[in-house]
Order: structure tokens, then C-alpha cells, then sequence
């Protein structure tokens, strides 16, 4: 079983980033703790992060007939991409989407998600500690298939 994270625009930056929003935890922490989960349930996970809407739609693509699960931040491209939402719809892969922030909080730009209704699930407000419930929550997704 493979599992495919994916992280959009500015992710690069976190622990530089606005941390009273993001926190200090950089992108290399955040993965390194998923990484340790995966290891420890015998799943593999690869990580891509891109500032690059049209990369990010070639990323969902190569998951197909490669990954059993997609965990990704479309970060900026959440509230916008329409072509991101129709790869996670076309790969038809169970897809959780996270964000640091709680997005419901925040400007009315972020109030509209496109990715949202094509996703398994949304983690949204928890701090990097998302990721870890997004593992959690694909790790269960998983089992399920394989039951
Ligand atoms: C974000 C929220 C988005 O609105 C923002 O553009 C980001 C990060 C989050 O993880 O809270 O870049 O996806």
C-alpha cells in the first residue's frame, strides 16, 4: 500500500511563514513524523510538495494505478483550482485533504474550497498535528480496502 502526500504553494516555507498562523514546524519535521508512521504500519509514503498548480495536476495523475491514498494541502490552490479538484476527481484515489489553519476562521477568500467536496475527508485547524490525524484516518481508509 502506498500513500502519496502532496503539499501546494508557500508549504516550503512553513517555520518561516507567518508562524503565529502556521507555528514554527518545518515541511522536513512534518514529513519525518508521517514517514515514522508509514514505517511503523508497513506502508509506503512519498512526499512532493510544489509552488506549481499545473505540477501539482501532473502529481495527482502519476498517483493513478500507483497509490491507494493521496493526503494533500492545495494550500492557496484550495480556495481556486478547479484543475486540481478534477485530477483528485479523475484518479478517483481516496483523497484527505489538511490544512494547518483552521480556513473557517479565516478571510472570506478562504471561505470557498474547491477540493473539499472531492475528498474522503478535511483536517482542518489542528496545527501539523493534522497530518498525523490524516495518517490516522488513511490508515483506517486502508484497511478498510484491504478488508
Ligand atoms: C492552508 C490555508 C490556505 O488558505 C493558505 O493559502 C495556505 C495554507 C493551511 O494549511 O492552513 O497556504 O492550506
Amino acid at each position: 500500500m502506498k500513500i502519496v502526500v502532496i503539499q501546494g504553494p508557500n508549504l516550503n516555507m512553513l517555520g518561516v511563514r507567518e508562524q503565529q498562523i502556521y507555528g514554527p514546524m518545518k515541511l522536513e519535521q512534518i514529513h519525518a513524523q508521517m514517514k515514522d508512521v508509514a514505517t511503523q504500519n508497513g506502508v509506503e509514503i512519498e512526499f512532493f510538495q510544489s509552488n506549481l498548480e499545473g505540477e501539482i495536476v501532473d502529481k495527482i495523475q502519476e498517483c493513478y494505478g500507483e497509490a491507494h491514498g493521496i493526503i494533500i494541502n492545495a494550500a492557496a490552490y484550495t480556495h481556486t483550482s478547479i484543475a486540481i479538484r478534477d485530477a483528485i476527481s479523475a484518479v478517483n484515489i481516496p483523497t484527505i485533504e489538511v490544512h494547518i489553519s483552521n480556513i473557517h476562521r479565516r478571510e472570506d477568500f478562504r471561505q470557498t474550497n474547491m477540493i473539499a467536496p472531492v475528498c474522503a475527508s478535511s483536517i482542518v485547524g489542528f496545527g501539523p498535528f493534522g497530518y498525523h490525524l490524516a495518517m490516522m484516518g488513511m490508515l483506517q481508509i486502508m484497511n478498510e480496502i484491504k478488508a
